[in-house]
């Protein structure tokens, strides 16, 4: 009898240069929504010094975190948890005592990663920002990357930088994803970002008041909002997606 082959998952990395430009929230509706279309996804917190996941899902303190794991206090599969939707996810941990004078480990980091990709379909991990040491640990265990920035220079001039690191890492960059674009005369076209950065742009997400009230809901905009603008575009962007990786 032929035995099944099971595919190992890819790990996807949300990546930006700059802080507060929407990578947490796209991670928490990039999961949701790669997950209503039927993927298995577990969305991993790789922000280990302001941890924020599993705040946006309603799950704050929980049993077993990743911080423990990467103790090597407990095994990959107890910190994993289900949303009531499906989505899955790795949280941090939020106490004071496990955030202060933490060591980031990268090797143990990428370990608990290899681990995750028997496990699902795509890992997807959110990033700290910019180019700390944390933020290097998330790129280096990852496949793909994925460049979250706003409509701003600021956030193009990082944007180049952390592109630039990822690449020396041997790292596919899948493409960028505009944030909180209002697409108004006080920001940057995307056409001007697109002759700035000369990778994809695989969605343009708007800046809308349903994030910040699913934010409040503690939920993903694709399931609080899901006739939402915003909520099509994390749909679409999901679907790109699943036309970019592997
Ligand atoms: N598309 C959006 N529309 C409106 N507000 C947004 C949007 N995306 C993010 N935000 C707001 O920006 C804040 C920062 O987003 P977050 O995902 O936490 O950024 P990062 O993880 O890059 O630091 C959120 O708390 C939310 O209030
Ligand atoms: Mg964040």
């Amino acid at each position: 009898m032929k035995r099944k082959k099971i595919k190992a998952a890819r790990v996807i990395a949300i990546v930006s240069g700059k802080g507060g430009v929407g990578k947490t929230v796209t991670t928490v509706n990039l999961a949701a929504s790669l997950n209503l279309q039927g993927k298995d996804v577990i969305a991993v917190d790789g922000n280990l010094s302001t941890p924020h996941l599993a705040l946006h899902l309603g799950a704050p303190i929980v049993p077993v975190n990743l911080h423990d794991v990467l103790r090597g206090k407990n095994e990959p599969a107890e910190a994993i948890y289900e949303h009531h939707s499906g989505t899955k996810l790795m949280p941090g941990s939020i106490v004071l005592k496990d955030l202060y004078n933490l060591k980031i480990e990268h090797e143990e980091f990428a370990r608990v990663i290899d681990d995750l990709r028997t496990k699902a379909e795509i890992i997807i991990i959110d990033s700290a920002p910019g180019l700390t040491s944390e933020a290097i640990m998330t790129i280096k265990a990852c496949d793909d990357i994925i460049i979250v920035m706003t409509p701003n220079l600021f956030s193009v001039s990082e944007a180049l930088k952390t592109i630039k690191i990822a690449k020396n890492f041997g790292k596919n960059i899948k493409g960028i994803v505009v944030t909180r674009a209002r697409l108004d005369d006080n920001e940057l076209k995307i056409e001007n970002i697109r002759n700035l950065i000369d990778e994809p742009i695989l969605g343009v997400i708007q800046e809308d008041d349903a994030i910040r009230a699913s934010i409040m809901e503690k939920d993903a905009v694709v399931h609080s909002h899901p006739e939402s603008q915003v909520a099509h575009s994390y749909m679409n962007l999901a679907k790109r997606i699943l036309r970019v990786v592997r």
